[in-house]
């Protein structure tokens, strides 16, 4: 498996936003804006390419104060459960320590919680609601 970081607005982008499509927003009976997707301009885009099909993917949304959120996090349905996720979240924290973040913080759906807190992620406050599902607000310092 290959780990890119890739352009806003480039084909891989493009490969990315259809993945996150299917996998995070079709299940849920929504789409993606155009605004949505404009405003990700600053954001960092990792891609896992095996050969030319891309079959993961996350962004990193600079938040301030030295935390970054991890997004958007997505492996392609039939690739699910074989350490794919992990790889990208790895590749991520490593990329924000680079980058000089201190703690990575993210909204996770319930049913993803199990997949967060076995990478050192941490729960924060109660349960809360986004796109129409219950959601986790976890974080974890970078060391
Ligand atoms: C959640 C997701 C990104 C995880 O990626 P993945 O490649 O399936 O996960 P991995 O194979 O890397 O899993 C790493 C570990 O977490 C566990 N895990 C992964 N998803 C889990 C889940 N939903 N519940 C319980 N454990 C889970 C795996 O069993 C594995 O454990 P192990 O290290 O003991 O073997 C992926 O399943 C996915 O895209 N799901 C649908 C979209 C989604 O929910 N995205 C997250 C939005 S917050």
């Amino acid at each position: 498996m290959d780990l890119r970081w890739i352009p806003h607005l480039s084909p891989a982008y493009a490969l990315a936003v259809a993945l996150r499509r299917d996998v995070l927003r079709k299940p849920l009976g929504l789409e993606f804006s155009e605004a949505q997707l404009a405003d990700e301009a600053e954001d960092l885009h990792l891609a896992a390419f095996d050969g030319t099909e891309l079959v993961g993917c996350l962004l990193l949304s600079d938040r301030g104060s030295g935390r970054v959120q991890m997004r958007q996090v997505a492996v392609r349905q039939d690739l699910q459960g074989q350490g794919l996720g992990a790889l990208l979240v790895r590749e991520s924290e490593a990329e924000a320590l680079r980058r000089g973040f201190a703690t990575m913080i993210l909204h996770a759906r319930e049913t993803a919680v199990p997949f967060y807190l076995k990478l050192g992620y941490g729960l924060v406050g109660e349960p809360f609601a986004e796109v129409g599902i219950p959601h986790r607000s976890m974080e974890k310092v970078l060391v």
